[in-house]
């Protein structure tokens, strides 16, 4: 088992094993002493594959748990269904030392989190994630969150897991294209934090090759994101890297009205987009941008995506709104270094019109 502190405001720690769900009762029972009672939260997917095995692991440790599911899907993620949530959590009669388990995708983890954020001021929960996007990102660094009609993740608070739960078997159930979405995060760390784990995820070239090495590729990730919100808990400096590829990755969700295109697909087109207008800035080295692009098309992710004008420049422009004055893109110092770096709006509109061919 490789295990993670994770030092923020509320530290815990991040287990990641093949076949952990199974132990997941005495882990939860050591980093919940005192709770009784887990709402266990899951989707209709994840339910019927690993929900029983995990229920059974966490009533074994003397935990009364009633399982709470909402449909599968980015749907879920709204005011109405955290409403329903809350009245079940409170008609099960919990307390503020009892907890939620979150067991899913980002949905998942991203909701049960701000239900338990919210519920009696704040309770405990513990993150089981069950696709590779979500063990590498939304399950590490407490973002929890639900999306208003006004855009995603606008209600949202900073609240930290009491234990996250890695399982990488849960991967095996994964379809190729959700795995693959994974991949474009992974990929990110490798080119904002790590040259040697990109190289490493390079020469895997593939799935099968990435699942050989698994658990230290789940680790990695969560050590560097681990670190990063060390640094910047609350998103206000060098947290921002870990958007490399995701201002311009907006954009391109947008254009596809975030059906078209998946997350992980935008975010691999923001990256190479993000490399190239790094150069254009003067910041990033010309050679970074050719092994971006082979790494992303080795899984199957695309390098551009078609985007109309408008939608290009306002997508930068709400990123300007919610930064302040300041724009900060993120960009490549180095393959496996990424920076912010604070650029004009007129500077980043001439690199979107270069690249644009306009
Ligand atoms: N997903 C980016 C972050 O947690 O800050």
């Amino acid at each position: 088992m490789k295990t993670l502190s994770a030092g923020t405001s509320r530290p815990y720690t991040i287990h990641i094993a093949s076949g952990l769900l199974a132990r997941a009762g005495e882990l939860c029972r050591n980093a919940l002493p005192q709770a009784e009672k887990l709402a266990l939260v899951t989707d209709s997917s994840v339910l019927p594959l690993y929900a029983g095995p995990l229920a059974d692991s966490l009533e074994a440790a003397g935990f009364q748990v009633r399982c709470l599911i909402v449909p599968a899907g980015e749907a879920s993620k709204c005011p109405e269904q955290l409403v329903v949530l809350w009245e079940q959590m409170m008609q099960f009669g919990m307390t503020r030392t009892d907890a939620v388990v979150a067991l899913g995708g980002g949905v998942v983890g991203d909701l049960a989190g701000f239900a338990a954020a919210t519920l009696l001021r704040g309770i405990d929960y513990v993150q089981i994630p069950t696709t590779l996007l979500s063990q590498v990102d939304s399950s590490v660094g407490g973002k929890t969150a639900i999306d208003l009609q006004a855009g995603k993740n606008l209600a949202g608070a900073f609240w930290q897991p009491s234990l996250v739960l890695i399982d990488p078997d849960c991967l095996n159930t994964l379809p190729d294209q959700a795995f693959s979405d994974g991949m474009a995060e992974v990929i990110k760390y490798g080119c904002i934090r790590d040259r040697a784990f990109f190289d490493l995820l390079d020469a895997c070239g593939g799935r099968a090759g990435v699942m050989e090495h698994i658990e230290q590729v789940l680790y990695t990730c969560c050590d560097i994101k681990r670190r990063v919100v060390l640094a910047d808990e609350r998103d206000t400096g060098e947290r921002m890297v870990l958007n490399f590829g995701h201002t311009i990755g907006h954009a391109f969700e947008l254009a596809g009205n975030y059906e078209t295109w998946t997350h992980g697909q935008a975010v691999a087109a923001g990256m190479n987009w993000a490399a190239q207008i790094g150069v254009g800035l003067g910041i990033s080295p010309p050679e970074a941008v050719e092994p971006i692009q082979n790494i992303l098309q080795k899984y199957g992710l695309p390098i551009d995506i078609p985007c109309p004008w408008d939608t290009l420049t306002n997508a930068v422009l709400r990123d300007k709104k919610n930064l302040g004055k300041r724009l900060h893109l993120i960009v490549l110092e180095a393959l496996g270094h990424a920076v912010p770096y604070p650029v004009t709006f007129d500077q980043l509109l001439e690199q979107l019109e270069a690249m644009c061919g306009r």
